[in-house]
């Protein structure tokens, strides 16, 4: 499974790339709403940092100006993956891009339907959102295990991205289900790293250990 970060704190994403764990990041206009209004320097950094894709949300509207805008992103750096909301008014647009080669991350998406639709685009990653489905009292882990069935069904190469991530039990379902890759939030990272159990056990071994009334291991 492919862990992407998603954020645009260069601070956090700065913190977690020594792990080797972070394969890439996702931004959208909420996170850079966050990391003040050079949102040029913040994403060159970001690109500059991460050795693997960047996802970049378009901010335009109109199907015509978002075409134009992926353009744009597309050409930002090597490793940019252009993000764009899954509407139908965008499907001949998405169809478009993809045919011209530039990779794309369709976001947004809540239905099997619509991660169907644009598998057979062959975007490169869909993202469907567990954590806002739960939010409406949908289990949105569900969304995950037939997007799972639906591309082995018909052989998809799109990747399914899990994404809106707000707890490791989400994270944990998505691994189950075989999703290509997850995006989480950097606290859920940490979370994921941790068990009380672990704790515990390192304090028990500490305590027996100082029984032998010895500072060094030989
Ligand atoms: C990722 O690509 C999404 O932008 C992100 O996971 C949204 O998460 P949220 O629903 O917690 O805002």
């Amino acid at each position: 499974m492919k862990i992407f970060l998603d954020t645009a704190n260069r601070e956090l994403i700065k913190k977690w790339i020594p792990t080797g764990l972070i394969d890439g990041v996702t931004t959208n206009p909420s996170h850079m709403s966050k990391e003040g209004s050079d949102t040029k320097a913040v994403l060159r950094d970001i690109c500059d940092m991460v050795q693997g894709p960047v996802s970049i949300e378009v901010i335009e509207k109109k199907p015509e100006a978002v075409y134009e805008q992926a353009k744009e992103i597309a050409k930002f750096a090597p490793n940019v993956v252009v993000k764009i909301p899954c509407l139908p008014e965008y499907m001949p647009i998405i169809h478009r891009l993809v045919q011209e080669g530039v990779k794309l991350n369709i976001t947004l998406v809540f239905s099997e339907i619509q991660a169907l639709l644009v598998a057979k685009l062959g975007v490169t990653y869909i993202s469907p959102f567990v954590g806002r489905l739960d939010d409406i009292g949908l289990e949105g882990s569900n969304l995950i295990d037939e997007l799972v069935i639906i591309k082995q069904n018909y052989n998809f190469s799109s990747q399914i991205l899990a994404a809106s991530i707000r707890t490791v039990y989400h994270w944990h379902r998505a691994a189950v289900a075989g999703a290509d890759v997850v995006t989480l939030p950097p606290a859920v990272l940490e979370q994921g790293m941790k068990h009380p159990l672990t704790d515990r056990g390192v304090e028990l071994f500490d305590n027996d250990w100082k029984k032998l009334n010895k500072p060094t291991l030989w």
